[in-house]
Order: C-alpha cells, then sequence, then structure tokens
C-alpha cells in the first residue's frame, strides 16, 4: 500500500487543522513513517499567515512546534493528492463536499468521525475564545491524530 497522505481541513487554516496537523506530523516524525501530512481552510482570508499565535503556544507548551506552517485555502486538487480529508466541523464538512471533484477518490469525514465515542462531533472553534478553548482543540487534535494513526495501523 501507498504510504497514507491526510489533510486536515478547518475554516481559518491558523486555529484548529493546524493543531491536528502539527500532532500527527510529530507522531508521525517519531515513528519514521513518511506519511503526508498538511492542512487547508475552506476560506482564504489568512492565506500566507502563520498559525494563530494562541495555537503556536498551545502546541510549543507540549513540545510541537508548528510555527512554520502556512495557512493555504484548500483546492479541487487537493481531492487528488490526499487519501483521507478530514474536516473540523460540519460547515467545513459541507463546503469540501460542494468542492469534491465528481467520483473523487478521496475519503471525506468529520475528522472527529474516527475517535471513538465522538463520531459526529465538531472540533469546538476556539478562535473567538480563551486559552482554555485551544488547550480543548490540542486534546482533540491528539485523539485524532492518534485515531489517524490507528485507522492506517501504526503504532499509537
Ligand atoms: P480555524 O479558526 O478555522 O480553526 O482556523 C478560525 C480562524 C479564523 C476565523 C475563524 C475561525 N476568522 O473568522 O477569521
Amino acid at each position: 500500500m501507498q504510504t497514507p497522505s491526510i489533510l486536515f481541513v478547518c475554516l481559518g487554516n491558523i486555529c484548529r487543522s493546524p493543531l491536528a496537523d502539527g500532532a500527527l506530523r510529530h507522531r508521525v516524525r517519531q515513528q519514521g513513517l513518511g506519511w503526508t501530512v498538511d492542512s487547508a481552510g475552506t476560506g482564504g482570508w489568512h492565506k500566507g499567515e502563520p498559525p494563530d499565535a494562541r495555537a503556536i503556544a498551545v502546541a510549543r507548551a507540549h513540545g510541537v512546534d508548528i510555527a512554520s506552517l502556512r495557512a493555504r485555502q484548500v483546492q479541487a486538487q487537493d481531492f487528488d493528492r490526499f487519501d483521507l480529508i478530514l474536516a473540523m466541523d460540519h460547515d467545513n464538512l459541507a463546503g469540501l463536499t460542494r468542492l469534491a471533484p465528481m467520483g473523487s477518490p478521496a475519503e471525506l469525514c468529520l475528522a472527529l468521525d474516527l475517535v471513538a465515542g465522538r463520531q459526529g462531533q465538531a472540533v469546538a472553534d476556539p478562535y473567538y475564545g480563551d486559552d482554555a478553548g485551544f488547550n480543548a482543540t490540542w486534546a482533540d487534535a491528539c485523539a485524532i491524530a492518534d485515531a489517524v494513526l490507528a485507522r492506517f495501523g501504526a503504532a499509537r
């Protein structure tokens, strides 16, 4: 089997998807798996920007550096480049469903659908909240990263 390729998608690509991207990328690097992991936003307002400073800080507090990520908008070609596209909330999922080219082989679902007991749930948007929200996002990002590893048969 080809090495898995996973894309995380939120709205701005500066809070939730960079944290999920960072949590999984870190595990993939630690295990030497060589998977492709990336993130994007359904919106383009933050294109080219680094993650939100609060997202960078919570990841850094857990030993993960996401400061070099740069926001980008999801594009139709992503459906050819990635096996698994994980939406952080229902609006993102609806936007991705509209963008998906007909017959695209990429699997598309909510990121928390992969996590036992969390099916159908959204990762809450921490953008307008406080640091506690970013801690919760980081916890979700780690649960999602572990679930993706398990899904493709890697150790956690
Ligand atoms: P994200 O959070 O989708 O998790 O990156 C947001 C980032 C920016 C905005 C909203 C949510 N915004 O309205 O600019």
